[in-house]
């Protein structure tokens, strides 16, 4: 059902100017610890296959695959072209704000994977946006969306800013079981350990949310 989850009010950020004005310079930096990179790129492995094809949905410059997965079509989604074309492993991308148009441009059942790394919380759609994932998905196929505690806080929806990290990953939940077509969700939550002589080298490592579900057959 479109829109059934979030009320209005909680899908509204504090910076309201447009999202494209925001993302217009390019941002060649990493969101989120080593840690949490490369328990993605794990889970990544464990949920994608040799020769699929897959899109990276709210990409930038890096997409956390595995190296030593040969992937098929590797469609890149994101907002600003730059970081786009920076990304390696793409083979082909396309810029589009889903705050204003939900509908993707991409024919129906034509991949295996999509996948959304740390971006979840600027989606004032989401469940519309969750559809058109179904959409894309072959039947059998998995999104994978995954997030941690770090954000651009000015452009996260309000229901995100204001919930703790179970909450979120019970917005996520929500979001999978509003789209008929998705099974009901996996979630993943983990807050790494860090060693003692570590403690006061920096913050604290980055915990690593995950919710991943797949098409019905
Ligand atoms: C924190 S970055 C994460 C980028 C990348 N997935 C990564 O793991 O480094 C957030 C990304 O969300 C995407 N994004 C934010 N607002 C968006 C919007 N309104 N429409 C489409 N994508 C958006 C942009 O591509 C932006 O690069």
């Amino acid at each position: 059902m479109p829109d059934s989850v979030l009320p209005e009010e909680e899908r509204t950020q504090q910076d309201d100017r447009p999202d494209r004005a925001f993302y217009r310079e390019p941002r060649l930096v990493q969101h989120v610890d080593a840690q949490f990179r490369e328990r993605l790129t794990e889970l990544y492995h464990q949920h994608l296959g040799a020769g699929d094809d897959v899109l990276d949905l709210m990409s930038s410059w890096v997409s956390h695959l595995p190296d030593d997965l040969d992937l098929g079509r590797v469609a890149g989604h994101g907002m600003n072209e730059e970081e786009l074309a920076t990304n390696e492993r793409l083979t082909e991308y396309f810029v589009q704000d889903l705050n204003a148009k939900h509908m993707l441009p991409l024919e129906e059942a034509t991949f295996d994977a999509v996948l959304c790394a740390v971006s979840v919380q600027y989606l004032q759609r989401p469940e519309r946006v969750f559809a058109e994932v179904a959409r894309v998905l072959r039947p059998g196929g998995v999104f994978v969306v995954s997030f941690s505690n770090r954000m651009f806080a000015q452009k996260a929806i309000r229901a995100w800013r204001t919930a703790s990290g179970s909450g979120r990953l019970g917005l996520v939940e929500q979001y999978f079981a509003a789209v008929e077509d998705f099974r009901a969700p996996t979630t993943v939550s983990e807050s790494p350990l860090v060693p003692p002589t570590q403690r006061f080298l920096g913050g604290p490592p980055d915990p690593f949310y995950a919710a991943y579900a797949r098409t019905r057959k």
